[in-house]
């Protein structure tokens, strides 16, 4: 596996030379680009002696020690020759460079020339992470179908605390390694993901809803269609990119996410629930918006229809996978939803804590299989939990494909 190492001119600069090792490790071969202002914080002779090649520091050569250019068109011999491009750290300069096509420098020139997987690590400052123009550049760059590992949070070293830092050199190489060279076991599966929350109206002007992100649905979606399978993915309002190969619906009810899993579960092999759906709502709420008259204010709600359930009654040879939200008990709970809605799986979380559950990057979540004793995830980013996920999904699917 041969892989081009960009390295962009921020702090954590110095912590690419450790994903490089990462990467080697692996067995992978790793050639290192560097931006002009990363030599700022790291000289190129570090990967160079890390990697054991030359690195390249500038599309026509500025005689930089350790640097080599065999022609003008190195940027594209390289982008030839390699099986994926890792940017880390992918600086918001580069971001927006990337986002917009621009090509001042040979790493930013290779990658409007490469045509394999890519894999972008921001790492920056928490308020220029937020920023709308990072997250537009990094919706942008998603929407492509580049693979960006999301940022940690903790302390940074302009001595802040937020998100924006450089997740761990050997979750980015094995991630790296991960979209570089899928294992395609889901090949000939039609993967059918809800994601996010309903919102049930009130009236025009108010609704009721969740906390969901839809991050955990979309990571299992994403995830899904890198290891080969056709993925219809069901979405609540949420404010993420589509996932890049993935068939998105977007719905905002119950009632709608009903429709729209029942109208696709003919072409699923696979259902995976993750969507909080509103297990209540407000039939038939007016037309106009209720006025602030009385001290108190009222709805009356109906219970919605339990979608997991009725694709329960009716799921064939499919493979059903729900979620549980718990506050306590989340395995016992579990094992009671897939008794009751007849599920081969059903993942547990534990919700309301800090850092995993709704909202969080991470999540930490234990499996309850139908067969076989609990697994559990621990606290990791919800790409790798959704890639747990699908691990133990595989080895359900060989135990369906054996009864059949
Ligand atoms: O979206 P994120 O911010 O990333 O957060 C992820 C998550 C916490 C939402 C996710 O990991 C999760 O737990 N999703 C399920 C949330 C939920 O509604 O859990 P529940 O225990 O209330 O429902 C159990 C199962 O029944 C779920 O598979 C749900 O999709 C399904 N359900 C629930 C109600 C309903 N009317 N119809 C359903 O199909």
């Amino acid at each position: 596996m041969n892989i081009v190492l960009g390295v962009g001119g921020g702090i954590a600069a110095y912590k690419a030379a450790e994903v490089a090792r990462a990467l080697m490790e692996e067995g992978a071969a790793v050639r290192t680009v560097m931006t002009a202002s990363a030599r700022e914080f790291v000289t190129p002779l570090t990967f160079a002696a890390l990697t054991g090649h030359k690195v390249i520091t500038s599309l026509f050569g500025d005689g930089s020690p350790g640097e080599v250019l065999s022609s003008s068109v190195e940027h594209i011999r390289v982008a030839r020759e390699n099986d994926a491009l890792l940017v880390a750290p992918a600086t918001a300069d580069l971001l927006a460079k990337f986002a917009h096509g621009l090509a001042d420098d040979f790493l930013t020139t290779m990658y409007l020339a490469f045509t394999g997987p890519v894999i972008l690590a921001p790492a920056m400052n928490t308020e220029m992470w937020r920023h709308p123009a990072v997250q537009a550049n990094v919706e942008t760059l998603r929407r492509r179908g580049n693979h960006i590992i999301e940022p940690d949070s903790g302390s940074l070293a302009c001595g802040e605390t937020g998100a924006g830092r450089l997740p761990d050199p050997r979750h980015i190489a094995a991630e790296t390694l991960r979209v570089a060279s899928p294992v395609r076991d889901l090949e000939g599966e039609v993967v059918l993901v809800t994601a996010g929350p309903t919102q049930e109206a009130i009236d025009p002007v108010r609704f009721i809803s969740n906390r969901s992100s839809g991050k955990m649905g979309y990571a299992i979606a994403e995830a899904a269609a890198v290891r080969g399978a056709r993925v219809m993915l069901v979405s609540g309002p949420v404010s993420l990119a589509p996932p890049p190969g993935v068939d998105l619906v977007r719905v905002e009810t119950a009632s709608q996410m009903r429709k729209a899993v029942l109208d696709r579960l003919e072409t699923a092999t696979i259902v995976i629930k993750a969507a909080a759906v509103a297990d209540y709502t407000v039939e038939n709420p007016p037309s106009q918006k209720m006025k602030k008259t009385a001290a108190r204010m009222s709805v009356d709600l109906s219970p919605t229809p339990d979608i997991l359930a009725e694709v329960g009654r009716v799921k064939g040879g499919r493979l059903l996978i729900g979620f549980a939200a718990e506050t306590q008990n989340p395995v016992a709970e579990a094992r009671r939803k897939m008794e009751t809605k007849n599920c081969d799986m059903v993942v547990a979380n534990l919700v309301g804590q800090e850092g995993t559950g709704f909202g969080s990057n991470e999540n930490e979540v234990t499996l309850v299989p139908r067969e076989g004793s609990p697994v559990v995830l621990p606290r990791a980013s919800k790409r790798e939990i959704a890639n747990g996920i699908l691990d133990h999904l595989s080895w359900l699917r060989l135990s369906r494909n054996a009864a059949r």
